[in-house]
């Protein structure tokens, strides 16, 4: 069964983002270490994720579909901090 606990940006999000994800999106205009960020482009981040175009593929790093789903239920939650 899914697990229904709230989750935290801080906690259970900024986790899976790497230094790498971090540096290169950064310079492409995204913060992935800001929850306000994350949270504005929340529907978009899920959107590349879950169809596995972000991380890119030739990056070298996959997001599980448990990764996806949790990134989907914190944002089904209202992006807590
Ligand atoms: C709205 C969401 C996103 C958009 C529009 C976006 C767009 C881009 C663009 C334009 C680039 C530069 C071109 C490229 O190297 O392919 C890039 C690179 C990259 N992005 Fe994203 N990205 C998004 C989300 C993410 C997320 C959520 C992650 C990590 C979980 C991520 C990880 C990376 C990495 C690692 C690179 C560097 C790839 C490399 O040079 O090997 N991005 N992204």
């Amino acid at each position: 069964m899914a697990d229904q606990r709230s989750l935290s940006f801080a906690k259970d999000i900024r986790p899976m983002f790497t230094d790498t994800d971090v540096d290169h999106m950064q310079s492409a205009g995204l913060d992935l270490s800001s929850r306000d960020e994350v949270a504005k482009s929340a529907d978009a981040i899920y959107q590349t994720v879950s169809e596995g175009s972000m991380p890119p593929p030739g990056s070298g790093e996959t997001w599980t579909v448990e990764m996806c789903d949790r990134f989907k239920r914190w944002k089904d939650q209202g992006c807590p901090p």
